[in-house]
């Protein structure tokens, strides 16, 4: 059996400050001394499994998935706040709302979203003031928001109550985000009450949920968003999912889907902003389109626009790091994987391997034009992989793409930034992107 390299617990200590601000330029140089696979040991968590092998990858996410389960950072720590839904529950009760819910997401049943999310992004795009300096960012967080929201609820007035709710999502993440960072620290934060102040605030989300899935069921309307579709789903025996279920599985939706799309849209039109040949080329591809009339299937033919996300979401994939747990012994390529061994999969350095990629740290949308996609899917995992692959990809691809066409179709964009800051906290966010919007 293989032995692996070790980093050891004093190495991460020493290390805590820069870690805790930005993990990602420790784990880097470890992977450049060690190699693309190594364990660190980190104090309350014992030895961890680094990884940015694109076979070991494969074979957690895929071809053995069946010897490993998300970790306890999803299925207790994040669960505690948003639920047992999708994104944080396991085994039959996993398998059971992913047969239900996974429907809803389908590229047929996303058509009829067309209007509802096109609306969606228009109405928050007029926050745009032209020829002023604005944080993309923030305003991208914003519109995912409420492309999400407005998916779910379509016929309810929900400005008030999803800001309130945006405001509990994103303050839980960030007191989960100083949980995970600081493990050693998770007693005190329990201690002092934080965490349950942090889990009264998720039930008050849940309260905002409750009310409006009420006012719908009151109003005996079909709308045909994805609310109705959750609404009426079933499990194998015909029942419907209990309403406590269904407001976790809302919740999930509104934290898997918002930041991750709003990140890779700010890290996509940052690259934008710097490059006016690009920005250029953009605009005459998107040009191409019928002005306020164009379909879900026009948007599949912008190859130069989903390849410029794409390369964003290369160069800083929203979801950074997906972690599993070994539920069994079990052996990758002479390596022996321990039951309880925690595995952290590495998609930024996997994104970023020489190995892989030509002038890996450059932003070359083009590189996809041409791609080979089935090749590419062996080391190239924004959505991750396997039966746990993002239910909401299509989705989120589809709202992107559309972003960037409403954005470049009407501005010109630049900025005076000279390199983009990155805050890797549960996804991989710009600390902020500051772009001026000049009307075409
Ligand atoms: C650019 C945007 C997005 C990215 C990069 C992204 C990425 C991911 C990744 C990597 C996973 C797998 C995590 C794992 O295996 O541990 C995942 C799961 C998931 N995503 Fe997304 N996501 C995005 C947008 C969305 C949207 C828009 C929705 C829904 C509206 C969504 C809903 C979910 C759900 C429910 C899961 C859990 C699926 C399951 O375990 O069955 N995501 N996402």
């Amino acid at each position: 059996m293989k032995k692996l390299p070790h980093v050891s617990a004093l190495k991460v200590l020493l290390n805590s400050k820069r870690i805790l601000k930005n993990p990602l330029p420790f784990h880097h140089e470890n992977f450049e001394k060690l190699g693309d696979t190594f364990r660190i040991s980190i104090l309350g968590e014992g030895k961890v499994l680094f990884s940015r092998d694109a076979d070991l990858v494969k074979q957690v996410l895929q071809k053995k998935h069946r010897y490993y389960s998300k970790s306890k950072l999803q299925t207790k720590d994040l669960a505690k706040y948003i639920g047992y839904g999708l994104l944080t529950s396991e085994g039959e009760h996993w398998r059971a709302h992913r047969r239900m819910i996974q429907p809803a997401f389908h590229v047929k049943k996303l058509k009829g979203l067309f209007s509802i999310m096109r609306n969606a992004i228009v109405a928050e795009l007029e926050r745009i003031v032209p020829s002023t300096e604005q944080d993309v960012f923030a305003l991208m967080g914003d519109l995912a928001f409420q492309v999400v929201a407005k998916s779910l609820f379509s016929s309810n007035d929900i400005r008030e109550p999803m800001s309130r709710l945006q405001h509990i999502t994103e303050e839980n993440q960030k007191m989960l985000i100083r949980e995970m960072r600081q493990p050693y620290f998770k007693w005190w934060y329990k201690a002092s009450g934080e965490i349950g102040e942090h889990m009264d605030m998720a039930e008050t989300g849940r309260d905002i949920l409750n009310d409006l899935i009420e006012e719908r069921l009151s109003s005996g309307k079909e709308e045909h968003d994805l609310l109705d579709m959750l609404l009426n789903a079933t499990y194998e025996d015909g029942a419907k999912m209990p309403r406590r279920q269904l407001i976790d599985e809302v919740l999930i939706l509104f934290t898997a889907g918002h930041e991750t799309t709003a990140n890779a849209l700010a890290f996509t039109l940052y690259f934008m902003s710097k490059d006016e040949e690009l920005q250029r080329k953009l605009f005459e591809e998107i040009s191409s389109l019928e002005k306020d009339n164009y379909t879900w299937e026009d948007l599949s033919k912008l190859s130069l626009t989903t390849s410029c996300i794409k390369e964003a979401m290369r160069l800083y994939p929203p979801a950074y790091f997906i972690d599993r747990v070994a539920i069994e012994d079990n052996e990758i390529d002479g390596l022996h994987m321990k039951k309880g061994t925690l595995v952290l999969l590495s998609i930024f350095e996997l994104h970023r391997h020489k190995d892989f990629w030509e002038n890996p740290t450059e932003y070359i949308p083009d590189r996809f034009v041409a791609m080979n996609m089935k090749e590419a899917s062996n080391y190239y995992y924004p959505f991750g992989a396997g039966p746990r692959m993002c239910v909401g990809n299509a989705f989120a691809n589809y709202e992107m793409v559309m972003v960037m066409v409403e954005i470049i179709k009407k501005y010109h964009i630049s900025t005076k930034m000279s390199r983009v800051e990155i805050n890797p906290m549960i996804s991989l966010k710009p600390k902020e992107v500051k772009l001026n919007f000049v009307l075409r």
